[in-house]
This record gives structure tokens, C-alpha cells and sequence, in this order.
């Protein structure tokens, strides 16, 4: 019997979107504190009401047989998670599944990039450079092939870094995604209005030095790509929720450390998978059902106003990006 989603079992939305990118936490815990993210205190969610990873690769395995080609496994930090392996040889083994990726603060890396690589993980992207030099070159050690670097530049902190951010990943041949930062939860810090650098900004500054060259590659994430000219190893990527929306083609929705199904990284619609699985075990149909049934939540698109107070109280790393 196939596995492959047939098209009367894939995942449309109420404004014709097809989701086919799943994001799954593992953990809301860091063993960073990175300002954009979090605050220096912080309440995690008590380790009681996590999905255990045999359900976490349960709901995976459900969106995959929906049509799902990509998984993404994010944090907090997922590879603080104990034998998170597991899950990554779960998910690994799914028929059907294209893609799987994870994002990582690259801490861990040393310890598992060969582990990770074995497992069937595709790509890793890693944030946060300082600290996880040691993480990339285990991961280009192990075999990933392309790696990219994200780095949320905030004006006044790290936006004079830029180039040399460009010039460390020519270096070592790796991809670059500079993010603008986004309004979740109350950062006390900076104001994140003052703090906002544009990502034609960014692209203002690079062209000072490199002549970048737009492209239509897409990864099936936000990401807008250039290639540079003279250095074809490394593309360099802009996410710019603010400056240019890419909600209209979203394709993804998130799953919490908690199984609270997210359908949008800027809104609060969701669903209680956690509740579906517990109340009827092993019922693979209801959670389908459930999964289905979100689709008809799935909101329009963030609103994220950076004057204002976020109205989004959950802080990034609860759902990972
Ligand atoms: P690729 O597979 O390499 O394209 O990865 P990705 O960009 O989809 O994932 P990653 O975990 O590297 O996320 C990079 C940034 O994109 C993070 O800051 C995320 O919060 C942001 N991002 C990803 N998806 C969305 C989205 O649907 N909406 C918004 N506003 N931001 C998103
Ligand atoms: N805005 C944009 N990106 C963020 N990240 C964490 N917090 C924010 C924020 N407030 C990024 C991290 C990581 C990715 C998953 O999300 O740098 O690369
Ligand atoms: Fe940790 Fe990632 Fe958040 Fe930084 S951005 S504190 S590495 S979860």
C-alpha cells in the first residue's frame, strides 16, 4: 500500500494555500539567551506537559501521510532535548517525507552533527554564530553540504557586522539568511522599533562590496535568495516580514513543544493536538480529522505592528521561528 498522499488527502486552507511544511518543537528550553528571543528569566513549560517524542513522531508521521514533504524540527533549542535522536530516526524512516531539516543554535553540534547526518537529516541551518564555530565545521565534518547561517540583524547591535558576517560564510562556503526581527513576546532589552534595519538595508550595504544577483530559488521557506557573482558557493537570503510580506504564499504550520498545533507564526489560532491523541490513543483517523479540520483557521497573515506593544505574548522559542 502507498503511503503517498493522494490529492483528496492533502492539506488546503481556507484562501486555496497548500500546507506542506511542517515546523515541530521539541522544546521551548535554550541553552542560549539571545535578546531578540527571550528574556533573561523565563518560565519554561514544566517537562510534565510535553509530548513525549513517540507522540511528537506520531503527529509527524500524520502530516506526512496529509501530504507533508518537509519537516523542520525547531526549538528553543531542540538538541538540548533528551534522546531528541530518536525523534530525528523516526521521522527519518517516513516514506513520503521529502525533507528533514532542523534549525539549532549549533551547541550541540560537536556532539551530534555525525549522529544527526546518519539519521537521514537533509540540512541544518544554524543561528547565533558566536560560540558555534566549533558546530559548523563538525557539521561540514559530518557532510552537510549546505548549511546557512541565520543572523536577525538588529540596527545599532549588529548591523556594522553584516559584511564581515558575508565574508565568514564566503570563507567557509556556506549559505546566509539575514532576518528582519519580529514583535513575539516583550523583549527588555531594545525597543524593536528603534531597532528595525531593513532588509533593503542590508542589501544597500552588501552592494557597497559584492554585486548581488536576484534569483527565484526557492527552499519552500520565506526566504527570498541572491547569488553573489564571483563567489557561487554562498547565497545570500533575506526573510523581511516587514518590508516584504510572504504570507500569501505561507505553506507551513507549527507544532509546540506542548502539541498545540500553530497555524500561523503571528497569530494565536490553534488546535489542541496534545488533547486529540490523549483522548483517544492511537486513533489515527481523529487526529487526521483534527489536522484537516485546522486548515479552516488558518488566519489571512501576521499583523505585526513594531510601534506598537506585541500583542503576541509567546516569545520565539516556543515555536522556534
Ligand atoms: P529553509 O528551509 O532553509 O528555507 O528554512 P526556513 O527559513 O523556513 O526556517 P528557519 O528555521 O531557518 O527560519 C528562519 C526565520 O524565518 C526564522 O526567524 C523564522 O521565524 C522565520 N519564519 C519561518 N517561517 C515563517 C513564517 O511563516 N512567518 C514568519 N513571519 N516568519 C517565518
Ligand atoms: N525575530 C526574527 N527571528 C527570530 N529568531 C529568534 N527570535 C526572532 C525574532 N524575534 C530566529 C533565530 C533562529 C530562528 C529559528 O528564529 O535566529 O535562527
Ligand atoms: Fe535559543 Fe534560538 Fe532563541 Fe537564541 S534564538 S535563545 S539559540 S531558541
Amino acid at each position: 500500500m502507498s503511503v503517498t498522499a493522494t490529492n483528496s488527502d492533502i492539506l488546503i486552507d481556507k484562501f486555496g494555500r497548500t500546507v506542506n511544511y511542517l515546523r515541530i518543537s521539541v522544546t521551548d528550553r535554550c541553552d542560549f539567551r539571545c535578546i531578540y528571543c527571550m528574556e533573561e528569566e523565563m518560565n519554561f513549560v514544566p517537562r510534565a506537559q510535553l509530548l513525549t517524542l513517540e507522540e511528537l513522531s506520531l503527529i509527524g508521521r500524520a502530516f506526512v501521510e496529509l501530504g507533508v514533504s518537509k519537516i523542520r524540527v525547531t526549538g528553543g533549542e531542540p538538541l538540548v532535548r533528551r534522546n531528541v535522536l530518536q525523534l530525528f530516526q523516526n521521522l527519518g524512516q517516513l516514506p513520503g517525507l521529502e525533507e528533514l531539516v532542523t534549525t539549532t543554535n549549533g551547541s550541540q553540534l560537536p556532539l551530534l552533527a555525525a549522529d544527526l547526518k546518519a539519521a537521514g537529516v537533509d540540512r541544518i541551518n544554524i543561528s547565533d554564530l558566536s560560540k558555534v564555530l566549533a558546530g559548523i565545521d563538525a557539521a561540514q565534518a559530518a557532510g552537510f553540504e549546505k548549511i546557512k547561517i541565520n543572523a536577525v540583524i538588529l540596527k545599532n547591535r549588529n548591523h556594522n557586522e553584516i559584511v564581515d558576517l558575508v565574508r565568514f560564510a564566503i570563507s567557509k562556503g556556506l549559505d546566509i539568511t539575514f532576518i528582519e526581527e519580529m514583535p513575539l513576546g516583550h523583549v527588555g532589552t531594545h525597543d524593536r522599533a528603534e531597532a528595525y534595519y531593513s532588509s533593503d538595508a542590508i542589501r544597500r550595504d552588501l552592494e557597497a562590496i559584492y554585486t548581488l544577483i536576484p534569483t527565484t530559488e526557492s527552499t519552500g521557506g520565506p526566504a527570498r535568495y541572491y547569488k553573489l557573482t564571483d563567489h557561487s558557493d554562498t547565497r545570500i537570503g533575506f526573510i523581511s516580514p516587514h518590508s516584504h510580506n510572504f504570507c500569501e504564499t505561507c505553506n507551513r504550520v507549527r507544532l509546540t513543544c506542548e502539541g498545540r498545533l500553530l497555524l500561523c507564526l503571528g497569530q494565536e489560532h490553534s488546535v489542541d493536538l496534545r488533547h486529540v491523541i490523549r483522548s483517544h490513543p492511537g486513533d489515527m483517523d481523529r487526529l487526521k480529522q483534527a489536522i484537516r479540520a485546522a486548515m479552516d483557521i488558518k488566519p489571512k497573515g501576521h499583523e505585526f505592528d513594531l510601534s506598537a506593544k506585541p500583542v503576541i505574548f509567546r516569545h520565539m522559542n516556543s515555536t522556534g521561528g
